[in-house]
């Protein structure tokens, strides 16, 4: 008899394994150390078996705007086949990504505010996959919860069979299914990837992830750069085979029956190439002007602290406009930019204080030796400006604590409960469970959320809804300097703590809030809020 999930979780409850474990006390203590040649960031690092090129000698790429297949008066349709490609990331070299159209990234969506966004998603892959868009504000039956699975294409109909994993699949297409946005949110950098339950990291890491834009009046009219000088960029980090295949450390690597990773790289998979809109260690030319790049850390467990290098002779290195809920109310300066899994950052950079010749690297503080690099910019030739950074950018109303009706507290941490010998991370104690509600907000509610984490950092990701961070790091603190504004996502140093207000606006039902290290969220860190 084959356990549930649930009924291996059970039993190692029930056999006392399920006490929590004192800090790096899991056997393989070291992952914890942080020494890990990556500060900051939960894994362990995976080194690449293949030649990985000379930086900055590749072109980055720019993933290709998705055409509509067809448009009415009430919104725009898109297809999308996700299967498996081959891409030469390592020169000379082919990698099998799986892919939204076969490429890594996937294409780009750009949807209009207020206007109906469907894409019709066929699955042909040989295993189920489930599609989120991250930050979108979304009905529940279309958000991507992580058993709502879209089965590979020409499967015979499996209703809620076991595939995978353990735990019981709700099969919502046989093939294909129509997810539909309606996006009533403002301009913001969006992106959509995997969220099969289990399987999302060694999903997203193979390359199912993209950008969605969303675009909006109030943003066009404040003469932000555009067109080819407002550019996204994905950056993530991977290990390679020596032939060229991402290497992952599944238990089993068809993704088809065990879930789960080597216990070693638990706390994360770290690799040791840096791939910016999937090319390694990039170089992009850029006009003596105004950029704007919509920075996006897609890394399972690795988190960068950005910088120039040269930083400017005069200003700031980068102006942040946006976050991850879109604008900000007003520009913000930053020397660097700490980044974690799932945090999106818009930015203006000034190319004109540098003179035209000079190559800018946009490093990584928090990285060692490869990934301490991420890709080169090169002043080639002077342009003319045709954009500017508004003082004011968005309307924005701070949400004030005494606005909160209910408060709650959620914990992040390794500990709680055990599955195959191994301890898993969890939400207050307790692994993800489905049937579980673990918050009823109601809806139209503002909540506080006072959540901490341990044992390592943790990026926290709320399905739905947009916060805002009254403090991080305990204490009388404040938001910090990165967490302006409306987020999705926050990061919690190991230790950590914050305090955000939480608007549950939108629609009534199940959605999950998960820690965003995709190992950590597959090895079971995830939890349900019902908006009631
Ligand atoms: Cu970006 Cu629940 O995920
Ligand atoms: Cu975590």
């Amino acid at each position: 008899m084959k356990l549930s999930r649930k009924e291996f979780l059970r039993l190692s409850l029930a056999g006392g394994a399920g006490l929590f474990l004192p800090f790096g006390a899991s056997g393989c203590g070291g992952l914890f150390s942080g020494n890990n040649g990556a500060q900051g960031s939960a894994g362990a690092l995976l080194k690449s078996a293949a030649k990985l090129p000379e930086p900055f000698t590749i072109p980055l790429p720019i993933p290709p705007v998705l055409e509509p297949v067809h448009t009415d008066a009430s919104a725009d349709y898109y297809a999308i086949t996700q299967k498996v490609g081959r891409a030469e990331i390592l020169p000379g070299l082919k990698t099998e990504v799986w892919g939204y159209n076969g490429i890594f990234p996937g294409p780009t969506i750009e949807s209009r505010r207020g206007r109906q966004t469907v894409i019709r998603h066929r699955n042909e892959l040989d295993v189920p996959t489930v599609v989120h868009l991250h930050g979108g504000k979304t009905p529940p039956e279309h958000d991507g919860y992580p058993t709502d699975v879209v089965m590979p294409i020409g499967r015979r109909k499996s209703g809620h069979g076991n595939h995978g994993g353990h735990a019981e699949l709700n099969v919502i297409g046989e093939g294909t299914f129509d997810y539909k946005y309606p996006l009533d949110q403002p301009a913001a950098t969006l992106w959509y990837h995997d969220h099969r339950m289990d399987f999302t990291g060694p999903q997203v890491y193979k390359g199912l992830a993209g950008f969605h834009l969303i675009q909006d009046d109030e943003e066009e009219v404040l003469g932000l750069p555009n067109g080819e000088r407002d550019i996204p960029l994905m950056i993530c980090d991977r290990s390679f085979t020596e032939d060229g295949s991402f290497n992952y450390p599944s238990l089993d690597p068809s993704l088809k029956g065990e879930p789960g990773v080597e216990p070693e790289y638990m706390s994360g998979v770290l690799g040791n190439c840096i791939l910016v809109n999937g090319a390694p260690w990039p170089v992009l030319e850029v006009t003596n002007t105004l950029y704007r790049f919509r920075l996006l850390n897609a890394s399972n467990a690795r988190r960068y602290q950005l910088a120039l290098d040269p930083p400017p002779r005069e200003g700031a290195s980068f102006v942040q406009v946006g976050s991850d809920g879109g604008l900000l109310a007003k520009p913000m300066k930053h020397d660097k930019i700490e980044v974690a899994q799932a945090e999106r950052f818009d930015v203006i950079v000034d190319f004109s204080s540098y003179p035209v010749g000079t190559e800018v690297t946009l490093i990584n503080e928090f990285g060692a030796d490869s990934a301490a690099k991420v890709m080169r910019f090169v002043v080639a030739r002077e342009g003319t400006e045709e954009s500017r950074i508004p003082p004011k950018l968005a309307d924005f109303r701070p949400l004030s604590r005494s606005e909160a009706t209910v408060e709650r507290e959620f914990r992040f941490a390794r500990g709680g409960a055990q599955m195959d010998g191994m301890t898993l991370w969890t939400v207050n104690g307790e692994p993800f469970d489905p049937d579980r509600i673990d918050a009823d907000p109601e809806l139209g509610d503002v909540e506080l959320w006072k959540i901490r984490g341990l044992n390592l950092e943790h990026p926290i990701h709320i399905h739905l809804v947009r916060f805002q961070v009254l403090t991080v790091g305990g204490g009388n603190g404040d938001a910090g300097p990165y967490n302006q504004c409306w987020k999705d996502t926050v990061s919690l140093s190991s230790g950590g703590e914050a305090e955000l207000l939480v608007k549950f606006d939108g629609y009534r039902g199940k959605y999950v809030f998960h820690c965003h290290n995709l190992e950590h969220e597959d090895m079971m860190m995830m939890a349900n809020f019902e908006v009631v």
